[in-house]
């Protein structure tokens, strides 16, 4: 499925338009009902991603751990990458974990924790394809919708058509099915689909660096600094670095 550009660059317009209802739940308020809920998309391996019933990832787990030595009990909501600020806006969820990118744009409409990971966005093509910003001249560019990727892809000069989907598996299948010349997506999650494909993709530059974020609704401070306590805790206490080497097999913090 395809979406015009300027729809995602209005639903952005509108997330920070969208007044906060002010109900966001306070830490006292969460920590008196004894759960926290939080929203992901469940489809952006292996980062959050629903594999049958089970909700698992390295964010999942994580947001798990950091639940659990705030002494709470988690209630996950699933929903499209794309509505998850949106339903964090309307109070639908305490806060979300789904590989944000720390933008500006999106610290308008939303506060982010200190990140707990640092990435990049990085190109994927068949061998032969373009491997460089330079080599996407002309070439059309798959990506999920509502992502930094979709944004950068749109700084760089003489791509033909980018193409966008709501899930990013699906702008992944597009390369492969020779939909698109490239997919532009998180350099880890392409580091899977290089050795998934066996070959038949390659990796190439980085088009950008991102540290990621867990976001909580605009001005939830309590709840913020119990997030970013619980954080700190796990990045030093080594429960962070267990579960980032279980995953990549190696410390993907920030540095
Ligand atoms: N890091 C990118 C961004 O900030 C992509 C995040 C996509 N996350 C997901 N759960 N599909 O936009």
């Amino acid at each position: 499925m395809k979406r015009p550009l300027q729809t995602a660059l209005l639903t952005l317009t509108a997330l920070a338009l969208l007044a906060s209802t002010g109900q966001a739940r306070t830490w006292a308020d969460i920590k008196k009902s004894g759960t926290i809920k939080i929203a992901t998309e469940g489809a952006f391996p292996p980062f959050n991603v629903l594999k049958g019933k089970e909700l698992t990832g390295f964010e999942v787990e994580l947001a798990n751990e950091l639940a659990k030595s705030l002494g709470l009990k988690v209630q996950w909501v699933t929903q499209p990458f794309d509505n998850l600020l949106i339903g964090l806006k309307s109070d639908r969820y305490d806060f979300v974990i789904a590989s944000h990118g720390i933008t500006p744009e999106r610290a308008r409409a939303v506060d982010f924790a200190n990140p707990h990971y640092c990435t990049g966005g990085a190109i994927v093509t068949k061998p032969g394809g373009p491997m460089t910003a330079a080599a996407l001249s002309g070439k059309s560019v798959a990506v999920q919708v509502g992502t930094t990727y979709l944004e950068n892809v749109r700084k760089v000069s003489g791509v033909k058509d980018v193409k966008t989907f709501p899930k990013d598996t699906d702008a992944q299948a597009a390369l492969m099915a020779g939909r698109a010349d490239a997919w532009v997506g998180d350099k880890f999650t392409g580091i899977e689909l290089v050795k998934a494909q066996k070959g038949k993709v390659v990796q190439g530059a980085l088009l950008f660096n991102e540290r990621i974020g867990m976001a909580v609704n605009k001005g939830n401070a309590s709840l913020l600094k119990e997030l970013n306590a619980a954080l700190t805790k796990s990045l030093s206490d080594g429960s962070y670095a267990k579960l980032s080497g279980k995953y990549f097999g190696q410390d993907v913090r920030c540095k």
